[in-house]
């Protein structure tokens, strides 16, 4: 028996992008601008920082194995039940948890080819087989993913809006696919960038519907800024709840985290500031690419993917624009290897990115 078991050894895990550091000492440049994460370019809410600090004081004790205050918070600014509610290390923390709990060996999962990778790791690192359909326009095509449930198929995976294109299926599509999708299949709809679709009339959230075999993920790593401290949260039934708290790990997530999570809820004054941020940062991104006659999908997140001709018109862009100090997103590892994703940043940095483009082409 090999020590190391085979789906392992040929898991090809997540690569983060390029960061700043790494970019600094390769290149020495004045300035780096890095618009390839989806990350706050706000930072974080002053409060939820203050209150990380305060719980210092608090990390040589282990945080409370039911994140009782938190889910709490969450249960009742979301009109749910406490056994509604889960915390973790990150949404995807979630994710990874959900992966450990509901598959049986022979069991799959399915979801749309460039979306997240992150579910893709997690579903191969557990060795269990993935299927996937096509994007339609760049959208996930909820017909064709309905069309592929089997007997085998345990989860779903839907982002929404999806991570790398912006788009969103609309609350018809969401309900017509329901319909089609058996109680025994779970579906995980990840919205992570929930803040910045929410007001999108066509858009589904999830917690207006709410399903016995749906799991909502959300995050505060986006929105609220709060991406390296490592804290999301999720909404299902008490039955699937009270069975995931029973395999995430015990003290997940961290004091300092939740007790960041807590604060960040109630600075409605910051997500304000971003989002209007964002918005304006998305209208000038499609000015940009208009003008530059450069292709784009409309996005509903914090940022805007833009489809090139070829892989190869990628990366030589890519390349430049590193030389310029600007840091992208090239969209291979998503399987869309002739598009380049880019985050919104602040004013000044979206302007020094549209120079860098104009200069590269
Ligand atoms: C669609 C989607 N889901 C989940 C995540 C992970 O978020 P978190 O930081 O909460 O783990 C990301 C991060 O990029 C994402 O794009």
């Amino acid at each position: 028996m090999p020590l190391v078991p085979e789906h392992i050894k040929t898991l090809e895990p997540y690569k983060a992008g390029k960061s700043i550091e790494e970019l600094k000492s390769e290149l020495k440049l004045k300035r780096i601008v890095k618009l390839a994460s989806n990350e706050n370019p706000l930072g974080s809410s002053r409060s939820a920082v203050q209150s990380m600090i305060d719980s210092l004081q608090n990390i040589h004790r282990y945080p409370n194995p039911a994140s009782y205050e938190m889910r709490k918070a969450l249960a009742d600014r979301f009109d749910v039940k406490v056994e509604n509610v889960i915390t973790g290390h990150g949404s995807e923390g979630i994710m990874s948890v959900i992966m450990r709990t509901f598959f049986l060996d022979d069991e799959e999962a399915l979801t749309s080819e460039g979306t997240f990778i992150g579910f893709r790791v997690l579903a191969h690192s557990r060795g269990i087989r993935l299927r996937t359909v096509p994007l339609k326009d760049y959208k996930f095509d909820l017909n064709a993913i309905a069309e592929q449930i089997t007997d085998k198929t345990k989860i779903i995976y839907l982002a929404n809006p999806n991570n790398p294109t912006g788009t969103i299926f609309t609350v018809r599509e969401f309900l017509e696919f329901i319909k089609k999708v058996p109680d025994h299949v779970l579906i995980i709809l990840d919205e992570a960038y929930f803040e910045f679709a929410q007001h999108d009339p066509v858009y589904p959230d999830s917690m207006k519907y709410r399903l016995d075999n749906v799991i909502t993920l959300r995050t505060f790593s986006k929105a609220y800024g709060l991406a390296g401290i490592r804290i999301g949260y999720g909404f299902a039934h008490d039955h699937l709840i009270s069975n995931l708290m029973k395999v995430k790990l015990p003290f997940e997530p961290s004091v300092p985290a939740q007790a960041a999570g807590l604060a960040a809820m109630n600075d409605e004054e910051f997500l304000e500031k971003y989002l209007k941020l964002n918005y304006r940062g998305l209208q000038y991104f499609y000015h940009l690419f208009d003008r530059l006659g450069i292709r784009y999908i409309k996005s509903h997140a914090n940022f805007v993917t833009i489809i090139m001709d070829s892989e190869d018109r990628v990366n030589k862009i890519n390349e430049k624009l590193l030389h310029q100090g600007v840091i992208v997103r090239p969209l291979k590892a998503f399987g869309l290897p002739n598009c380049i994703r880019i985050t919104t940043g602040l004013d000044d940095e979206n302007e020094f990115f549209a120079k860098a483009l104009e200069r590269v082409l």
